[in-house]
């Protein structure tokens, strides 16, 4: 990957790019590398794993534009995709899931899906996923102590959330469980990621069935009886839109809850905000989602043609990924971006991706944070981490951030 026009991005001092992703060192934090390289104004050229190359996107201004731009790729297949994960862009160019397609195929498959996370529709989920988060604060407490916020609570928050929402039985549960905490850790290897997906689409293949003889009120019912039986989406399709979307619902949530929670807990001047006005929930979780930008490295694109930035251009063919946390902490864009701000209101950030592969469960995503932390922190007031922040243990090589657990006492 040479690039060859002269606005070709600043391939930085080193001849030799760095290898990427680069780990955080604060969990609440971005990589200390992408500050420097947003202040140099262009991409920059680092090592993915498996010996390719790609650009890294790191001002607001820019990741907006490489994310909107109609040259701008999802598609796996392409031989310059900047996957991170051992096997991932085989199993992507096999799968089709649609956050790894173009339009017009990803605009057809979206379509299909986007009803079903309209604020209306998610609003009518909050009974439901209000009742969920006491069920599981129960559990936690019933712990012995320390418990664990990740295993004990967002887990199972986001995992019975998302099978309840698709239709998923109760006593699947467990099962589903099992097969995302391996396909979910960039740690597993290309076999056993491959093992877990063969489990996730036997289960889905087996509710396929069963749906379309006895529909309930779900999401895969509605999809099996709607677009799969007049033909408009393949059942080799639909497996994998829902899977990708079992998955992407999961493990975000999964993920953003326990960092959240420690993140108000490292800021008790703002958790003591929400206590005395809940009314401030809804802006505190968007400003946690800014903060935080878990889904930081999700965002994995090939230029089609070249992409002007404000800088540079991303040269046709080359791959890059459009950095949501640098993005997001962008001091142009959001001043003082280190501090959380939860009276901050600024809803423009890109947490949830921008373009048109924007995040189609946000709705879902902002609510059942809101819920799973404001029944956390009022029925475990004296919630506290058990173990110095410094010293958890961080998911620094899955698609999503994380911490691998979060022990608590109370
Ligand atoms: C909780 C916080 C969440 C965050 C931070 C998040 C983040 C994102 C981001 C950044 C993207 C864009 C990926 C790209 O541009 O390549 C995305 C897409 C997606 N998300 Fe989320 N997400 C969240 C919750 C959810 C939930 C709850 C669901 C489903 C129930 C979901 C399902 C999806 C799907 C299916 C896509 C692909 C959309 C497309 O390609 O058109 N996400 N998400």
């Amino acid at each position: 990957m040479t690039p060859s026009t002269p606005e070709a991005p600043d391939t930085g001092a080193s001849a030799d790019p760095v290898e990427f992703p680069i780990a955080r060192s604060c969990p609440f934090s971005p990589p200390d590398a992408y500050a420097p390289m947003r202040e140099r104004g262009t991409p920059t050229k680092v090592a993915v794993p498996g010996g390719k190359e790609a650009w890294l996107v790191t001002g607001f201004k820019d990741v907006r534009a490489a994310l909107s731009h109609p040259a701008s790729s999802s598609d796996a297949r392409h031989p310059a995709f900047p996957a991170l994960g051992d096997g991932e862009q085989a199993v992507a160019a096999e799968l089709r899931p649609f956050i790894r397609m173009d339009p017009p195929d990803h605009t057809r498959v979206r379509r299909m899906l986007v009803g079903e996370f309209t604020v209306k529709r998610v609003r009518e989920m909050r009974t439901a996923i209000e009742e969920i988060c006491r069920e599981q604060v129960e559990y936690l407490l019933s712990r012995p102590m320390p418990a664990d916020l990740v295993g004990d609570y967002a887990n199972r928050v986001s995992t019975t959330v998302i099978c309840r929402l698709l239709g998923v039985p109760m006593e699947d549960l467990e099962f589903f469980r099992r097969i995302t905490s391996v396909s979910g850790a960039r740690t597993s290897t290309a076999e056993e990621v491959g093992a877990a997906l063969a489990d996730l689409f036997g289960l889905i293949d087996r509710l396929i069935d069963e749906k379309a003889q006895s529909p309930g009120d779900d999401l895969i019912s509605r999809l099996v009886n709607g677009p799969l039986e007049r033909g408009e989406i393949t059942r080799h399709s639909l497996l994998s839109q829902i899977g990708i979307t079992l998955n992407a619902g999961h493990e975000t949530s999964r993920n953003m809850i326990p960092l959240a929670a420690l993140d108000l807990l490292d800021n008790p001047d703002q958790l003591d905000l929400l206590r005395e006005d809940p009314s401030l929930w809804p802006g505190a979780v968007d400003e946690l989602l800014r903060h935080l930008s878990v889904a930081d490295v999700i965002t994995l694109r090939v230029a089609t043609e070249d992409i002007p930035l404000e800088g540079a251009t991303i040269p046709a063919g080359d791959g890059y990924i459009a950095l949501l946390a640098a993005a997001n902490h962008d001091p142009e864009a959001f001043p003082e971006p280190g501090r959380l701000d939860i009276a901050r209101s600024q809803r423009n950030h890109v947490a949830f991706g921008y373009g048109v592969h924007q995040c189609v469960g946000q709705n879902l995503g902002r609510l059942e944070i809101e819920v799973a932390l404001r029944v956390l922190f009022e029925k475990v007031p004296t919630l506290r981490p058990a173990v110095p922040v410094g010293d958890l243990p961080l998911r620094s090589s899955s698609a999503i951030f994380g911490l691998e657990e979060v022990p608590v006492s109370w």
